[in-house]
């Protein structure tokens, strides 16, 4: 795992722009795997301000996200349809058919999640990851104990994660409770991951997979089994790292 720390949340985005770029402009039909949350919020801001001023063109692009909230219709306010929508996609030249996500409104999640393995393996794999991280240590939706040979699956979201969650809906008792989630053995599909980790809040848990301990109680520590991995982090997030010589 490469670490890349930076002095704070733009420099690390745009670092991490830099990536998907260097990718998306070797190969134009390149395979993105996507995350939601508010960490790649600056990394998309920097993409869609590449393509608005560099040109960098995503017309044959794919991308797959990693997850969505069971019982979401595509058009809710807090979907992650809705989020990559207005964070990302309307902004650039992407064709939304070549846009992956779970569908949450599934009749049958357990079929919805082996159609969506089936999306990975037969647009994917993912030339580029992104990926947060949880305060929990959780990558995608895989929540500690999930095993790491786990494809896609239904996850039920720990208190925490829907508690972290509820800052985006009116209240906590209208964060859906389960996910449709990629697994950990569909995100090490990809060729290479890039883990992104920002802020005081990111801290233990970036010392946490610092350790190397890896231990399904710390899904993220997984990443460490991975040929290609390089983590980018804002000096906050790698403020309890113990460094040689400390
Ligand atoms: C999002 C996802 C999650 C988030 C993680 C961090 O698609 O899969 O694993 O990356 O919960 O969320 P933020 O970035 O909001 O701290």
């Amino acid at each position: 795992m490469e670490v890349l720390v930076f002095e704070d949340y733009d420099a690390a985005s745009a670092q991490a722009a830099r990536l998907v770029e260097t990718q998306v402009l070797e190969n134009g039909q390149s395979v993105l795997g996507l995350a939601t949350g508010s960490t790649p919020l600056g990394l998309y801001k920097a993409l869609i301000e590449g393509f608005k001023t560099r040109g960098v063109s995503y017309k044959n692009v794919r991308t797959i996200n990693l997850d969505e909230y069971i019982g979401l219709a595509k058009d809710h306010p807090e979907s992650y349809h809705t989020f990559m929508s207005k964070r990302l996609f309307k902004h650039i030249d992407i064709s939304l058919e070549n846009t992956y996500i779970p569908d949450g409104m599934t009749h049958s999640p357990e079929e919805e999640c082996q159609r969506y393995e089936a999306v990975i393996d037969n647009v994917g794999p993912m030339d580029l990851q992104i990926l947060g991280i949880g305060t929990n240590g959780h990558i995608g939706f895989n929540e500690p104990g999930t095993d790491p040979t786990s494809l896609t699956h239904v996850v039920e979201l720990v208190h925490s994660t829907r508690a972290s969650n509820s800052r985006f809906f009116p209240s906590l008792d209208e964060v859906p409770t389960h996910a449709v989630t990629t697994g950990i053995q569909s995100i090490f599909k990809s060729r290479k991951i890039i883990l992104l980790a920002s802020g005081k809040n990111k801290a233990a848990a970036v010392a946490q997979l610092l350790s190397k301990e890896i231990s399904a109680d710390f899904p993220a520590s997984f990443l460490w089994n991975h040929p290609d991995v390089t983590l980018i982090v804002d000096k906050d997030a790698y403020a309890l790292v113990q460094t040689e010589g400390q």
